[in-house]
């Protein structure tokens, strides 16, 4: 089920529940877009949330990066990977010269599974509209989806991981890098050696992005395709 816009306003339906959220997709940042949807019952796991996690860091970053579903540490403290995952998560980037502060972190779904089960395709359906509209407020220059969950919704890919991880892959305008989920490399250690290598990588990427972005920011703008202009008419938004 999609967050619902009724005519005029937006208010995402939960049988028997109605919750103005005002017209999030009006938002024009990031806190206005928080401010929208903090109280969501698009979904059920807007019952059984403690926050709902739209993400944190630099809000005009080069490097978003987007997970699954907050697990239970940023339910409680409404921030992404503040658990075990996201503390290796922080070391992936200080191992390229990153801090959290300076990308942008978010997830698939906004509100916490029960258990940290999958997320189902009516909560991801319900979500990543909100999604979707964060990419198209911060317009980040690299996604890297974290995980097989990440990486098929928004490359829209029955590919796993396994075979996408490390590669920059192009798609509607957007440069995506998908890596194994941090969470993944702490129950299977073999794949912790697997991201730190990936992470080089990412970093060879950015290298090679920057360069031609420069480029391209050398051009003039109507020699600029559409696609790079207007990513939500890309058919990803
Ligand atoms: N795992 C995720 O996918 N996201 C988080 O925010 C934390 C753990």
């Amino acid at each position: 089920m999609c967050p619902r816009r009724a005519r005029g306003g937006g208010r995402p339906l939960l049988s028997g529940q109605e919750v103005d959220m005002g017209d999030w997709r009006e938002a024009t940042t990031l806190e206005e877009l928080y401010e929208a949807i903090k109280d969501c019952m698009a979904c059920p796991l807007g019952r059984t949330r403690t926050h709902l996690v739209l993400g944190s860091g630099d809000p005009e970053a080069e490097i978003m990066f987007v997970g699954e579903a907050p697990g239970f540490h940023e339910d409680r403290q409404g921030i992404p990977f503040v658990g075990p995952a996201g503390q290796f998560l922080d070391q992936l980037l200080r191992s390229i010269g990153l801090k959290r502060s300076q990308v942008y972190i978010a997830n698939t779904l906004k509100c916490r599974p029960p258990e940290n089960r999958d997320p189902l395709p009516e909560e991801l359906s319900a979500c990543t509209p909100y999604l979707f509209k964060q990419i198209e407020l911060i317009r980040p220059r690299i996604i890297c989806t974290l995980g097989n969950h990440a990486t098929r919704t928004l490359l829209r890919t029955g590919t796993g991981i396994s075979q996408l991880h490390g590669k920059l892959i192009r798609k509607g305008g957007l440069a995506y890098v998908p890596l194994f989920h941090p969470a993944a490399a702490l129950h299977k250690p073999p794949l912790k050696a697997v991201l730190v290598e990936d992470f080089q990588r990412l970093k060879e990427h950015l290298d090679a992005e920057r360069v031609r972005w420069e480029a391209e920011e050398g051009l003039p703008e109507e020699t600029l395709t559409a696609a790079e202009d207007q990513p939500e008419q890309m058919g990803l938004f």
